[in-house]
């Protein structure tokens, strides 16, 4: 949104039931072209949060002028009673908080299985640093299509915190659970660096995924049930995170890898709501030779688990900026051994049944 302007909602109303009333094309537009050369006198601020509604000034331009070149007034009137439901009444569904009356303003909510995500938000405490964390708009846009503010959320390896971070800033409470004491530190002191102006609960838990007990740590905040689990493990051994051998990327073989995945998602399954949805985001791997489809075998293992898939998101390797001599270095090995370099990996979604 570039520009919001706030308006009084009856007053926006009234100006559109004047309209309605109009039995002529030409009065109404002449009417409209009034109204659009000094749309932002109309705006009156926020007095009132729920009497009050915000439009982008461009968008809401756009609306005006789609009634004006309206053929017919039939047409017309088809437009402005859309824009009047669309500022009357709020219609969600039972997963989201996305209002459906306004459903073409979410033009920053992907609804494509290819995510080209060329820079990371790196707002307020986010920070690249912790080598493997995922770009924030990753659990960004998973919390805003399959989460209500209030919602519970949990992340299974949270890392640097990164969904915690999210879910505080998006009204999301949410658990996560991390095996190296450290890094439930710094998420932990990230999250109370950010403002908690509803105050969310968002905390990392040390402890090991595969074996935690759900239930035991929501019941701490009077909850039994979450609404949505995301899940970024550790892409096998591609990058070591600790010596515990509890940890995923130290895992004797891919077998191995797969079977505490099962694990995890067989720990989070009972708290996750039945018809909510389940994340994991992973990338595949190269090893002797050979491409190791790890996001498929790994969606599988979910699937086994009666979980049914409902999308599968590519999402490319943002360029990270200074390694320009191993970018060339690659190139040239991938020519050479006759393979692709990896420049993606997956999104896979699940629903509960
Ligand atoms: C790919 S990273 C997740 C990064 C996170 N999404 C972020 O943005 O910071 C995987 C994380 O899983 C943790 N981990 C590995 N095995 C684990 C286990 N058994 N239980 C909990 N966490 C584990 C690692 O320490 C690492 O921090």
């Amino acid at each position: 949104m570039d520009r919001l302007l706030w308006f009084r909602k009856p007053r926006l109303l009234n100006l559109l039931a004047g309209w309605r009333d109009l039995t002529a094309l030409v009065a109404l537009r002449a009417s409209i072209l009034a109204t659009t050369s000094h749309l932002a006198d109309y705006a009156d601020g926020i007095a009132d949060q729920a009497e009050s509604v915000a439009f982008d000034y461009a968008f809401l331009l756009g609306e005006l002028q789609q009634i004006s070149e309206a053929q017919t007034l039939e047409r017309a009137h088809y437009y402005i009673e859309r824009l009047a439901r669309s500022i009357a009444t709020v219609r969600t569904t039972a997963i989201n908080d996305i209002n459906l009356n306004r459903w073409k303003e979410y033009d920053d909510i992907n609804t494509d299985s290819l995510w080209m995500i060329d820079r990371r938000d790196g707002s307020g405490v986010h920070s690249a640093g912790y080598w493997g964390n995922f770009v924030p708009q990753i659990p960004n846009q998973l919390m805003r299509r399959y989460t209500k503010q209030g919602d519970w959320v949990i992340d299974t390896f949270a890392g640097s915190g990164t969904t915690l971070i999210e879910a505080q800033r998006l009204g999301r409470n949410v658990l996560g659970v991390e095996l190296q004491p450290h890094m439930v530190e710094y998420a932990n002191q990230a999250v109370e660096r950010e403002p908690n102006p509803l105050a969310i609960v968002a905390r990392s838990v040390h402890g090991d995924c595969t074996t935690i007990n759900w239930q035991a740590l929501l019941a701490d905040y009077g909850q039994c049930h979450v609404q949505l689990a995301i899940m970024h493990p550790p892409y096998f051994d591609i990058i070591n995170f600790s010596d515990d051998e509890r940890d995923l990327s130290n895992a004797p073989s891919v077998e191995d890898f797969l079977g505490q995945m099962a694990a995890a998602v067989a720990q989070v399954k009972p708290v996750l709501q039945r018809g909510r949805h389940l994340a994991v985001i992973i990338g595949d791997k190269y090893m002797h030779g050979e491409w190791v489809a790890l996001g498929f075998r790994t969606m599988e293992v979910v699937q086994q688990q009666g979980f049914q898939l409902k999308s599968i998101i590519v999402k490319n390797f943002e360029d990270t900026t200074g390694k320009r001599h191993q970018k060339e270095l690659w190139r040239y090995r991938a020519l050479v051994g006759g393979f692709y370099i990896f420049k993606h990996e997956y999104i896979f979604l699940f629903r509960k049944k």
